[in-house]
């Protein structure tokens, strides 16, 4: 039989309330290797929002050489006209070159795009972690000028796949220094999916104890060990309340080996209205929008409730 929603029995150890942070047409898409059409971009972003979801990441002003596949940033907000701006349609931006041709295209949110190491910096970035640091200054400064919402992101934050465990120090360390340049938010990206629950705890303990409170921090867990939706659930435990999460579980970068696909956002969906919270999110358009997705892609999703909802 067909369960269409869970069964509702409020969990009082979470936080009232969830704001799902979608990252689906960014960091779900910029792993494709063949090229999406702008015209299903665009009618993905609008299917999440009217789906319910109020923060979507909608792309990256990246350079498009680095990632062909979000080349046409520019037209898909031009094309998303007002629906693809304001302070809840951030873009990734990660220098001064991306934040003139993000501002251009009428942009009110950016993220930068930090490490918490060096060979992920080099890699994604082709820097050293201080000189992103200098990098970001300028991008910071001026979107703040702007008035743009500012979100920095970590990478490798629970784990790195050329240098292994990444100590909390190290981690902290530099999301205090992007915290210091001037970001509303910082979201902690566990890009290649290695973290556990006990590590999610400390890590927001030692953020917190650096003056980094967990109104400040946003979850951002790949799932590719399957702990995704676990540490999702012991950082709102600990009074997080903002977490990324992909539609179809979508996502990866291509710059991480071993990355996978971001928690799905209907797992957690599935998650949060089973504990109570109302998240204002329709689950069936997001799973009809995982399946629309998914036939443009040519394959299937790899959520759990996207399989269990869309089975007959
Ligand atoms: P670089 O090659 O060092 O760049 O790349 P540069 O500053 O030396 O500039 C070289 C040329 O690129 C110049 O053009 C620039 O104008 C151009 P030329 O003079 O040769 O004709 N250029 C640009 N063009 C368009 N837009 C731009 C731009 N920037 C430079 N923004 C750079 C440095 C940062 C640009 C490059 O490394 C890059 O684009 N990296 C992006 C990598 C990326 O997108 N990774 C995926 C996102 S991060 C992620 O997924 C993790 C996350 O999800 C969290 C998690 O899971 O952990 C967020
Ligand atoms: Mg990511």
């Amino acid at each position: 039989m067909r369960l269409p929603l869970p069964q509702v029995e409020p969990d009082e150890t979470l936080p009232e309330s969830v704001t799902v942070y979608e990252v689906g047409p960014r960091d779900g898409l910029q792993n494709e290797a063949t090229i999406v059409p702008t015209a299903v971009k665009v009618e993905f972003v609008r299917r999440l929002a009217a789906a319910g979801l109020a923060t979507v990441e909608t792309t990256s002003f990246v350079d498009p050489r680095w990632v062909p596949q979000l080349a046409d940033a520019a037209e898909v907000l031009e094309l998303l006209g007002d629906d693809g701006r304001g302070p809840a349609r951030p873009v990734l931006v990660p220098n001064e070159r991306g934040l003139d041709r993000a501002l251009e295209a009428g942009v009110g949110a950016v993220a930068i795009f930090g490490s918490a190491t060096e060979s992920f910096a080099r890699r994604n970035l082709n820097r050293t972690i201080d000189e992103s640091v200098a990098m970001f200054r300028p991008v910071v400064e001026r979107s703040r000028a702007e008035g743009l919402w500012v979100r920095g992101y970590v990478s490798m934050c629970f784990g790195d796949p050329w240098e292994g465990p990444v100590p909390t120090g190290q981690v902290v360390d530099v999301c205090r220094r992007l915290m210091d340049l001037g970001c509303d938010q910082l979201s902690l990206g566990d890009t290649i999916g290695v973290g556990t629950t006990g590590h999610v705890h400390h890590l927001l303990a030692g953020l917190d104890a650096a003056g980094i409170g967990v109104d400040r921090v946003g979850v951002h867990f790949h799932d590719t060990y399957g702990q995704a939706l676990s540490n999702t659930m012991a950082a709102l435990q600990d009074g997080v309340t903002v977490v990324d999460a992909s539609t179809g579980g979508l996502g990866g970068c291509p710059f991480a080996k071993s990355a996978t696909g971001n928690l799905a956002t209907e797992d957690l969906v599935w998650a949060l209205q089973g504990a109570g919270l109302d998240t204002g999110i329709d689950l069936d358009a997001l799973v009809a929008t995982s399946t629309w997705m998914a036939g443009h892609l040519g394959r299937p999703s790899p959520s759990r409730v996207v399989r269990a909802l869309s089975a007959d």
